[in-house]
Parts: C-alpha cells; sequence; structure tokens
C-alpha cells in the first residue's frame, strides 16, 4: 500500500473502500473481504446510514484499530456548534471506536465555519486526528480558512479521468493550499460505461494487462490523489486495490491529462432538495 502524509502529519492509505449507498447485508458480506483483500482505510459518512455496520464488520475483523484509518463526514444538519460536538460523539458511538481518523464537512451548505471550529475541538480533545472539507468550492474553503487554526488536511471532491482537478490544484497552489490533499469520489463515474470504455484508457490497459478500473487507480495515485472506489463485486474489489505491479510512464499519463473534460455533478451554489431532506440520523443501519 503507498501511504500520503497529510499536512497534519497523519499518514492515509492511498487507496481505501468507499462504502456510499451500501446497506447493512451488502457491508457486512463485503468489508469482511475488503480487509482480507488488504484495503484498511474505509469512507464513510453519518448520511451513508451505514456506520453501525460498518463499524460493526472492522471490529469483528479483528485488525487492531490502529491498522485501520476510518473517515466519516458531518452531513449540514449537524453543523451548528452545538449540534456538531453531541452528533461526532454519536459517530463515534455508532461507529464502535473512540477516535476517528478522519473526519469531513460533507456539503458546504449552512453553519459549515461554526462546525469547523467544533471540528477542532474534536481534534484538541483527541476524538478526530484529521480534519477536512468534501465538495467546498474555493470561495467557501475561504471562508473556512478565515475561521481556522488547524487547516484542513484533505478536500474529498469529484476527480476522474473525466475531472482531473487540475484548475483547482493549481488555484490551491497559489492559495497556500498546496499541501492540501485530494481525495477523488467517482472515480469511475460511478460505473460510466463510457468513461470505463475510453479509448485512451483502454489502449493504455491493454499495455500493461489490467482493467481500466486498475489504470484509473494508478492514474490517481500518481497524481497524488486519495482514492477510494466502491465496489459490490469481489473481483473488482481485488482489482482495484492490485494496482502496485505496474506504473504509468510520463507520457501515458500527459495522454490521460489530454482528455477532455467535463464533471458529471456540479456542486450547486445553494442546497439541493437532497441536502435538505437528509435529517434523521437516528435511523442508522
Ligand atoms: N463526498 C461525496 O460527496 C461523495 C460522493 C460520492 C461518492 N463518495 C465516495 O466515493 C466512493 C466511490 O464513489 P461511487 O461509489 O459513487 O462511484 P465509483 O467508485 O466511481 O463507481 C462505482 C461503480 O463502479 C463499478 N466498479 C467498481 N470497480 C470496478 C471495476 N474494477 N471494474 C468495473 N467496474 C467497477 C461498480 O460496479 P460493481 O459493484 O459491479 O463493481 C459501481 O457501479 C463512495 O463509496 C463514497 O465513499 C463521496
Amino acid at each position: 500500500m503507498n501511504y500520503v502524509t497529510l499536512n497534519d502529519g497523519h499518514r492515509i492509505p492511498q487507496v481505501g473502500y468507499g462504502v456510499y449507498m451500501m446497506n447493512g447485508e451488502e457491508i457486512a458480506r463485503m468489508v469482511p473481504k475488503a480487509v482480507g483483500a488488504g484495503y484498511r482505510h474505509f469512507d464513510t459518512a453519518n448520511a451513508y446510514f451505514n456506520e453501525v455496520a460498518l463499524g460493526r464488520a472492522l471490529r469483528d475483523s479483528g485488525v487492531p484499530r490502529e491498522e485501520l484509518f476510518v473517515t466519516s463526514k458531518l452531513f449540514p444538519q449537524s453543523y451548528p456548534y452545538d449540534q456538531c460536538g453531541p452528533d461526532i460523539d454519536a459517530t463515534l458511538e455508532r461507529l464502535g471506536t473512540d477516535y476517528l481518523d478522519l473526519l469531513l464537512l460533507h456539503q458546504p451548505y449552512g453553519a459549515y465555519t461554526e462546525a469547523w471550529r467544533a471540528l477542532e475541538d474534536a481534534v484538541a480533545a483527541g476524538k478526530v486526528r484529521s480534519i477536512g472539507l468534501s465538495n467546498f468550492p474555493v470561495h467557501k474553503t475561504v471562508e473556512v480558512m478565515e475561521v481556522a487554526t488547524i487547516k484542513p488536511a484533505v478536500l474529498q471532491v469529484e476527480i476522474n479521468p473525466y475531472w482531473n482537478q487540475h484548475e483547482l490544484k493549481e488555484r490551491f497552489a497559489g492559495m497556500g493550499l498546496g499541501d492540501v490533499t485530494l481525495e477523488g469520489w467517482y472515480p469511475f463515474g460511478h460505473g460510466d460505461k463510457g468513461l470505463m470504455e475510453e479509448p485512451t484508457l483502454v489502449e493504455i490497459a491493454r499495455a500493461h494487462g489490467v482493467s481500466v478500473a486498475q489504470v484509473i487507480v494508478r492514474w490517481a495515485l500518481q497524481e497524488g490523489d486519495v482514492v477510494f472506489p466502491k465496489t459490490l463485486s469481489p473481483e473488482h474489489l481485488r482489482q482495484n486495490i492490485d494496482v502496485f505491479g505496474f506504473e504509468l510512464s510520463d507520457d501515458e499519463m500527459a495522454r490521460v491529462n489530454a482528455i477532455p473534460q467535463h464533471a458529471y455533478y456540479v456542486v450547486p451554489e445553494d442546497a439541493p432538495d437532497f441536502v435538505l431532506a437528509h435529517n434523521d440520523y437516528s435511523k442508522q443501519i
């Protein structure tokens, strides 16, 4: 496994397993396989409603807690300062752990500057090691930076060969945020056939005798990003972490980075309905 050292000194496994939209049965079936295949980094959120199931599966795996890297995220309903502390404690309780490796503000809406102060308090209390943002555009990241005494360690955003985030990285570098690690969601475009059959990726995959998925994960690693593909297939699970036996050349990286760019999802300025709708985190599985 490759690790990235975050700007706060903590190390994160560069490939993880994202458990978005997985129910309790799927978590119970897949997480032991993931641990067996070598995954040690798991990405969930209070709005995925599966923290209890993930915590149980990780405890049952027998892998010592300190060998695991667990990320969760808070949805905006948790952001008001007085709500944030209790909701962090509830996430810890659901996961059955006394600390999170990484906690993110999931969406850039509501009282996010208050929430950032609460995240910093959780770091001081030893409940969280690293803190970061998810889906925040530059201007809202700047608002957080204005109240921050701890810089975000990561920003989790869409990253795939159709949306490589080079522009964002350049802007961050120009603002003194070049040491913020980017984590990529939708590495496979949420399973988009167009991406998985993109001719440039197919050619590179053939040249290395690997799958397009493996090329995408390898590309993300060489971009310096952290990635956690989601899959319900044991074969894909194994493949997606089997990316350390080959390397993309500079020319291959340049070819991937020359693919025309478009995002799958543009984060709206104002909270969309699906964000406003999530509010009862007691309904966890
Ligand atoms: N912060 C955010 O707002 C946010 C948003 C979205 C996602 N995320 C995080 O990012 C993670 C990944 O995102 P995602 O699940 O939406 O999309 P994804 O990983 O891009 O795509 C998942 C799809 O790719 C397919 N797939 C996986 N491995 C494959 C392989 N080796 N070959 C071919 N197809 C493969 C899966 O099908 P099979 O099951 O058949 O393999 C599934 O349909 C989530 O679990 C979550 O942790 C975060």
